[in-house]
């Protein structure tokens, strides 16, 4: 069995007399997409910024790989490998697309003076290597005509695209999505579903929060279902969808 990357132990997160999160264990393992669902004001992205450091738990244990994250700060967590698709690090609006995919490649050889002094030939020939990575993501997403187009011109929707892209180039062992296929129309989100499933093969792990649940269906392993700050069914999708927890998580009623 693969190697469990995150841990999620009887997290609980409050804010006054809120539960946001209330309880909540999880175990993640390496490779696939795993899927988090819920209907509005579950805590489904209350729980992803705990993971991420944005929120600290009140109580329960975070582990990543083995280490406790509670208290970690986001840019600590980063490092470790989870990165956030929306948060972490953020689009230059004024930069080309191309230049926002560049700058969020991680650790960087040209990175510091000495470096760009120095290491000029090997700086340029990674910066050649970053291009071309970079121009085959958005090839995929469909950004590539617009390269040279600054963030800030793009809609809504590319803008999306353009923060997984990034995500991406950061390398990430565990990628976390809060509603990547919103705003996408659905043969986009299903093309970038089908993307995410591919790089999940070469051992990249997604942790998904989606309410387009016809596609994160079609492309998660593993479904985490939150009711009200808990998790009240998980399983596949095949199995998911004759949970009887599932359905009343989403009507409200027995
Ligand atoms: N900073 C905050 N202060 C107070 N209450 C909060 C805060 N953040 C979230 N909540 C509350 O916690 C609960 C869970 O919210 P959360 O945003 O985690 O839900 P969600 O499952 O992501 O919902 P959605 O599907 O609408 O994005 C809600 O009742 C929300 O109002
Ligand atoms: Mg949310």
């Amino acid at each position: 069995m693969a190697e469990t990357l995150l841990r999620v132990e009887n997290v609980c997160k409050h804010f006054g007399g809120i539960y946001a999160v209330d309880g909540v264990n999880m175990n993640i393992r390496e490779g696939g997409i795993w899927g988090l669902v819920g209907p509005n004001g579950s805590g489904k992205s209350t729980l992803f910024n705990t993971i991420l450091g944005l929120q600290h738990p009140n109580s329960g244990g975070i582990y990543f790989k083995g280490q406790r994250t509670n208290n970690m700060a986001p840019h600590q967590i980063y490092d470790l490998g989870v990165v956030n698709g929306f948060q972490i690090p953020r689009l230059f609006p004024s930069l080309t697309v191309l230049d926002n995919m560049l700058v969020a490649a991680r650790g960087q050889q040209g990175d510091g003076f000495f470096n760009s002094l120095f290491l000029r030939e090997k700086w340029q020939k990674q910066e050649e290597l970053l291009t071309d990575e970079a121009l085959d993501i958005l090839e995929l997403i469909e950004l590539r005509k617009h390269i040279f187009s600054t963030a800030g011109e793009l809609s809504g929707g590319q803008r999306k695209l353009l923060e997984i892209a990034r995500a991406l180039m950061a390398h990430p062992t565990l990628l976390l999505l809060d509603e990547p296929a919103a705003g996408i129309n659905p043969v986009l989100g299903k093309k970038v579903f089908q993307k995410l499933q591919d790089l999940s093969c070469s051992g990249m792990t997604f942790f998904i929060v989606e309410h387009r649940l016809e596609i994160l269906f079609e492309f998660a392993s593993w479904i985490y279902v939150m009711d009200k700050g808990k998790t009240v069914a998980e399983g596949n999708p095949e199995d998911i969808v004759k949970e009887a927890a599932f359905y009343q998580a989403y009507l409200g009623k027995e």
